[in-house]
């Protein structure tokens, strides 16, 4: 399995993430993107459409902030405002 956050400090707001997957991807006030399936704890899996989708943000991201692993993060979940 697959899963998938932001590391939210390496975030410069480019825009990317959600342009490229709109359902994966959403910002903050200040444009900082965080991982909209689980609140950015990366704790659920990506299925395959979303998988397709994933890959194609990771790649793109200019700063490397979005992260990818074969098990799930331990991470705090983020509470957009
Ligand atoms: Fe930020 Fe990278 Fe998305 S810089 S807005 S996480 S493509």
């Amino acid at each position: 399995a697959l899963y998938g956050r932001v590391e939210r400090p390496e975030c410069i707001a480019c825009g990317l993430c959600q342009m490229l997957a709109p359902d994966l991807f959403d910002y903050d006030q200040a444009g900082i993107a965080y991982y909209k399936p689980d609140r950015n704890t990366g704790t659920k899996a990506l299925d395959d459409q979303a998988t397709i989708h994933f890959r194609l943000a990771y790649k793109r991201c200019p700063t490397r902030a979005i992260k990818r692993s074969d098990h799930p993060f331990d991470a705090d979940p983020y509470t957009p405002t």
